[in-house]
């Protein structure tokens, strides 16, 4: 810090005072240094000030191969605080203007309880603070005349109303949020720098959101789709966010791509349809002309696109990045999620019919997880690898439709996040928040992925549309809790308001401050370049179909079966012939098997032949199968918790049978319902009437993850002759789910048609409810499905 004292604040003035007031010239001489007067103070202090710096001292720094090393900015203390400030007249205070700046903070960013409003025991005002008499009736001549123009309170109430809304975001519009933590497991020092991972137990707060990638923002959750993963880390040097997807490739390998593959998948732009499916003939017609994307359209269509909850997903960063440590080593990383409660998913029937039933299953499964302290929560895991590593794979690590096999570099775990509060308003919270990947901290930086290049652009880029202007990091969600102090300054809807009269640096009226923090601050990773301008990718991305097949002999048999199943669905929606050949001559080069039973399913007159490839020379891949990319692998170990089962009941039913199971199950940590055929109360064979939380119209079967068919003969018989009873139990069956009943319960399934094999392991018949029974079926649940069970054509 350079200071000093000139000469002339020792010098005696030889102006008047007053001529210190001026604020277009002054005097040449400072005030006279015992002056007291403010202004007299403040411009002495101010001289002092900008004499302490003779000259930019660190302007020599910023050239030569050394200028990547910046020094740390210089600045110097006012001995008057009034040397900094905007007005002499801060000092005269109200209650709005409150006391002057604090020096060193900027009340625009950090924590959120300083904007949470709540009205409990308030009277209702106007937006100016006007109390309102009556909110009920417009401002009108004659209770029958016309309504007058000068009724502020209407026009207020109604405008405000008219621009509730703000644009969705262009893909991603669909979502759900929560707040929580990142608790690092080890330091992680030698890796990285990044002060999240500084020492073991280190919290940092987290606000994650997930998404539908094609809907529109009130679409179902259900829809077949990429779920999008974002992560913003509010670290103390910054907020980070690693804004990821659930399926660990993509579909383009340059940013290029990116606006063409949206319009393909999103409605078709003369009819506006369809909402949310990929079903169509754009995104085939597209898709079928972009072999690069054949891997991730695996994963897509494979049960991964219809995750049972938000919860149970796994997430994955996508891109390489890197790990910069305090040294500026690197090492390459690819990040990935890995949640607690196991990667699960929906049948394909199952996920149609729960979009009719409840369009909000994903976003109300996440609430009221969280509601009930069930957090959700995941393990972060690193796949650390370096620059000989990455040359000597078979696919380049920039590519982002390719996948590390866990075979090839296995992933560590660094530390879990915890989603532990819902958000107090969606809209404040869930909606403005802003995700970039542009938001990295010093200790992670990026690579040259040319897909990561173009989001690096992209997010800020559409938010300045989406939250209408340069300003929205003031929004409080996206307020880092790391101080901000720039000189950026004004533009749209700015909240702080700054102190003083200098927005630039270098200067000397401020102290120098806000300074540059030098080797403190962040420096990117020196990455070399020397090549020439063009247009074009490395010859290692053309090969397209490697880790697609990978991806397919990693599935088991079922997982196979639904990856068929979803290609022959979605182009059975595909209305042009010639689409629906090219892409099975696609899949021909993933695999001859799934082509053919594609075809078929699409009743093809013949086998197209196999698409020629972009890449001629055939690449041996590492390995063929791996045993990660099978969702077996991923059970989870949580057992039942959060598990919803229904327990059909009607008029007569075994109260004790209804007890006994619910609570063995609830004291699993399932979530059990009494689905009756109306809400509300129900006579049982006891005295006790039970009430019925739930109903086969309001919450149809598609939405619990196993059903228990209790005992009693009345209750039985009524379940017997109830249509949607029967296909209560049918759907459970169909969908691959347990099912447990119990006594006379078994009556229902064999009047609905379901067949009782006791090779079923997902289907428990027992006499009583005994121990044995309920572990059984506990069991059965934990599995999640039971896909042993599918034919086809199904047989109920
Ligand atoms: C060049 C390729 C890409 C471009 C240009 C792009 C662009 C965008 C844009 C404009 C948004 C809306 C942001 C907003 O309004 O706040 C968005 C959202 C999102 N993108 Fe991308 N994206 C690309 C690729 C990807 C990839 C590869 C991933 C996953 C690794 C991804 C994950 C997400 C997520 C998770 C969101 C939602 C963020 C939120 O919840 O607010 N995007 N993307």
């Amino acid at each position: 810090m350079a200071t000093g004292k000139s000469k002339q604040t020792q010098t005696q003035q030889t102006a008047v005072d007053t001529a210190y007031l001026n604020t277009d010239s002054g005097p040449a001489l400072p005030p006279a240094s015992d002056a007291t007067q403010p202004a007299l103070k403040k411009a002495r202090a101010v001289g002092d000030l900008v004499a302490s710096q003779s000259h930019n001292v660190n302007k020599p720094a910023e050239y030569g191969i050394s200028s990547a090393r910046p020094p740390t900015g210089n600045t110097a203390a006012p001995r008057d605080k009034s040397a900094t400030a905007s007005t002499l007249s801060e000092k005269n205070t109200s209650a709005k203007t409150g006391a002057k700046a604090t020096s060193g903070v900027n009340a625009a960013g950090g924590e959120l309880p300083r904007v949470r409003a709540d009205s409990g025991g308030q009277a209702m005002t106007t937006n100016q603070g006007v109390p309102v008499a009556d909110n009920q009736s417009s401002l009108k001549a004659g209770l029958r005349g016309p309504a007058l123009l000068k009724d502020f309170i209407l026009r207020e109430k109604i405008t405000h109303f008219d621009h509730e809304r703000i644009p969705e975001r262009i893909v991603h519009a669909r979502g759900s949020a929560a707040h929580g933590y990142f608790e690092c497991y080890d330091a992680q020092t030698d890796l990285t720098c990044a002060s999240l991972f500084a020492k073991a137990g280190k919290k940092t707060p987290v606000f994650v959101r997930f998404s539908t990638v094609a809907g529109e923002r009130g679409s179902k959750d259900t829809a077949r789709d990429v779920r999008g993963f974002a992560v913003k880390f509010y670290t103390d040097q910054g907020n980070w966010d690693l804004v990821g997807n659930n399926i660990p490739v993509f579909f383009i390998q340059d940013a290029m791509k990116f606006p063409d593959l949206v319009h393909a998948v999103k409605p078709e732009p003369h009819n506006g349809m369809p909402q949310a499916a990929s079903a169509h003939d754009t995104f085939w017609d597209f898709i079928s002309l972009m072999p690069e994307s054949i891997h991730t359209v695996m994963w897509a269509m494979s049960d991964r696109g219809i995750p049972r909850s938000l919860r149970m997903m796994q997430g994955f960063g996508v891109h390489t990045f890197r790990f910069v440590n305090a040294q500026g080593n690197a090492k390459l990383v690819k990040f990935h999620w890995d949640p607690k409660f196991g990667t699960h998913s929906h049948v394909w029937e199952e996920a149609v019919k729960i979009s009719g039933a409840d369009p909000d299953y994903h976003r109300r499964d996440l609430w009221e997880a969280i509601e009930a302290g069930e957090y959700p929560e995941w393990e972060l895991g690193v796949q650390i690898f370096d620059e000989a590593q990455a040359d000597a794979f078979s696919f380049d690590v920039l590519d982002a439709t390719k996948l590390i096999p866990e075979e090839l570099v296995p992933v560590t775990p660094i530390g879990r996040m915890v989603l532990n509060r819902n958000p107090d308003n969606f809209f404040a919270e869930t909606e403005q928040v802003a995700f970039c990947t542009a938001h990295v901290v010093p200790g992670i930086d990026f690579t040259n992925d040319p897909l990561l290049a173009g989001r690096i652009h992209s997010y800020v880029d559409t938010q300045l549309s989406r939250l209408g202007g340069p300003n929205f990091h003031e929004i409080p969600i996206n307020a880092p809790l790391a101080p901000i102090h720039n000189n950026q300054r004004d533009g749209m809807h700015r909240q702080a308001i700054h102190h003083g009269r200098v927005a630039y640096e270098p200067n000397s009226l401020a102290g120098g401050c806000p300074f540059q923090s030098g080797s403190a601050g962040f420096i990117p990773f020196p990455e070399p370049v020397s090549d020439v301008e063009l247009r074009g990718k490395p010859e290692k991305f053309a090969e397209h179909y490697n880790q697609a097949s990978l991806f397919y002999e990693s599935q088991a048999e079922h997982e196979q079966r639904h990856i068929a199943d979803a290609f022959s669905f979605e182009l059975s929606k595909v209305t042009v012939p010639g689409i629906r050949r090219r892409m099975v001559a696609m899949l021909r080069n993933v695999s001859d098997n799934l082509a053919k039973t594609v075809a078929k399913n699409l009743g093809m007159p013949d086998l197209p032949d196999a698409l020629p490839k972009a890449n001629a020379r055939k690449v041996k891949p590492e390995l063929t199968q791996s045993k990660f990319l099978s969702l077996l692998a991923r059970p989870g170990e949580v057992g039942i918790r959060t598990r919803k089962i229904a327990v059909l009941v009607a008029d007569g039913v075994s109260a004790k049978t209804v007890d006994q199971v619910a609570n063995a199950l609830i004291a699993k940590g399932a979530v059990v319902r009494l689905v009756g055929q109306h809400i509300g109360l129900l006579r049982t064979d006891a005295k006790t009437p039970l009430d019925a939380d739930a109903s086969s119209q309001n919450s149809p079967s598609a939405l619990f993850d196993a059903v228990v068919i209790p005992d009693g003969d009345e209750c039985v018989s009524a379940l017997c002759s109830d249509g949607l009873a029967l296909e209560y139990v049918r759907d459970q069956f169909r969908h691959g789910k347990a099912l447990l009943a119990i006594g006379t319960g078994v009556r229902v399934l064999e009047r609905a048609g379901v067949p009782t094999n006791p090779a079923d392991k997902g289907l428990i018949v027992v006499k009583t409810v005994e121990k044995k029974g309920i572990a059984t079926f506990i069991k059965a649940v934990e599995q999640h499905r039971h896909p042993e069970r599918e034919t086809k054509p199904p047989v109920v």
